[in-house]
């Protein structure tokens, strides 16, 4: 039986929540596959938490953070760091996830050498390079060089269809963020922020993109602080991203406000069980805004595009941008319009049941099989 190699690279928290179920699933499937681990470690702390908590030991470590590090000095590290691994490992796939420079530099590197590259999380658009920046660059220009296209959803697919890559080598298998959130939220759950939250109700916060660091960041703490200010029973809890600009504003703005506590990211298990005991979400994150709507939690988004229009159909997020009156007003109107709330209070899954690495394992196998008949 023709068994495949696949390298999977990854760098940042995120790409590690949705690529850690896919590794221990095709790591269960020995006969098919010889599975290698790159993490390139364009996140450090971030990413080893995330490691830790789904147990998985990389082969290979580029350890590249640098604080302060820039587009073009991770884009050139994953570059020469990755392909000597490729050189050593000639994978029959590489395996690169979403949207992050960690995921085009080593989409680039595999392309460069001929090795096809397979996107999980292929697909999403906002079609507007400067929101998310440089997020938008990078998922379009991975989708240029892979051969293989792991949609989450129908509407990722018809994006690719539009762009004329080939029907044949798309496949539909929901999102594996799902997958990891199935193992991770539990009823009886409680800690020191569930007990410090206990009777109030929480906001959940997180903000990191680029392109909100400065003024639309600003914007989006002072309109929580107001918010916090003025109801005495709301409390938000922020596990702040590790990015030295973002802690600046973060402090600037928010302390000083018992109500509001700012925390260490937090390891994924304890996060996505206080993204279930929380009352509403305000994020600027990706990931969030395909789990909030499985746990039946509104959010408040704050960007001016986003590349999951599925949840703002489902009902459960809502666009709401950088500026701080309107952000204002949304938070407001969220917690005193229980109709409002009712109506995006509805778990909806439009990301999928749950077992998309089991979908993307299948797909591969029987791809390495045909092609090595
Ligand atoms: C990156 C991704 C973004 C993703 C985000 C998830 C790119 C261009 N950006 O953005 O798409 O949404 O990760 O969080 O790929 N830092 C640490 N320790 C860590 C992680 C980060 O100290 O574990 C600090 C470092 O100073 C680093 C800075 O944060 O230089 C920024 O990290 P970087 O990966 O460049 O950007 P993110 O904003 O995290
Ligand atoms: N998350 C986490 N701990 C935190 C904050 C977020 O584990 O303190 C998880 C969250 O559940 C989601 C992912 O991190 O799965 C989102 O990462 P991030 O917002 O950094 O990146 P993005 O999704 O915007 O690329």
């Amino acid at each position: 039986m023709a068994k495949a190699k696949v390298l999977l690279v990854f760098g940042t928290r995120p790409e590690a929540i949705k690529m850690c179920p896919l590794v221990k699933e095709l790591q269960g499937r020995p006969d098919d596959f010889e599975t290698v681990v790159c993490v390139t470690g364009q996140h450090r702390e971030m990413l080893q938490q995330v490691l830790q908590a789904f147990d998985v030991v990389p082969d290979y470590d580029l350890d590249i953070m640098k604080a302060g590090q820039t587009l073009a000095g991770v884009t050139g590290d994953v570059l020469a760091k990755f392909s000597p691994v490729l050189e050593a490992e000639k994978p029959d796939y590489v395996l690169v996830h979403g949207d992050t420079t960690t995921a085009f530099a080593a989409g680039l590197a595999a392309f460069y050498m001929q090795i096809p590259v397979a996107h999980v999380e292929a697909g999403l658009r906002t079609w507007d390079m400067a929101s998310p920046f440089p997020e938008e660059f990078n998922r379009q220009t991975i989708d240029l060089v892979a051969e293989t296209y792991f949609a989450p959803t129908e509407t990722a697919r018809q994006h690719l269809l539009e762009e004329g890559k080939p029907a044949d080598h798309i496949f539909v298998t929901g999102n594996t963020g799902i997958d990891a959130l199935r193992t991770t939220v539990r009823d009886d759950f409680s800690n020191e922020w569930t007990d410090w939250a206990e009777g109030s109700r929480l906001v959940l916060v997180t903000a990191h993109r680029r392109e909100n660091i400065g003024k639309p960041m600003e914007n989006i703490f002072r309109a929580l602080r107001r918010v916090v200010d003025e109801n005495p029973d709301v409390k938000a809890l922020y596990p702040i991203h590790m990015n030295p600009k973002v802690r600046e504003i973060a402090s600037e703005v928010l302390d000083g406000e018992d109500r509001i506590r700012i925390i260490e990211p937090m390891e994924v298990l304890e996060f996505h069980n206080m993204m279930n005991a929380s009352h509403l979400i305000l994020t600027d994150s990706g990931g969030i805004q395909e789990e909030a709507p499985s746990l039946g939690k509104p959010v408040l988004v704050a960007r001016t595009t986003t590349e999951r229009p599925e949840g703002i159909e489902a009902g459960t997020l809502r666009l709401v941008g950088t500026n701080e009156d309107s952000l204002f007003e949304a938070l407001s109107s969220l917690l005193s319009d229980s109709a409002e709330y009712e109506a995006m209070a509805h778990a909806a899954n439009p990301y999928g049941d749950g077992f998309a690495s089991r979908r993307i394992a299948d797909q591969l196998a029987l791809s390495a099989k045909t092609a090595k008949k």
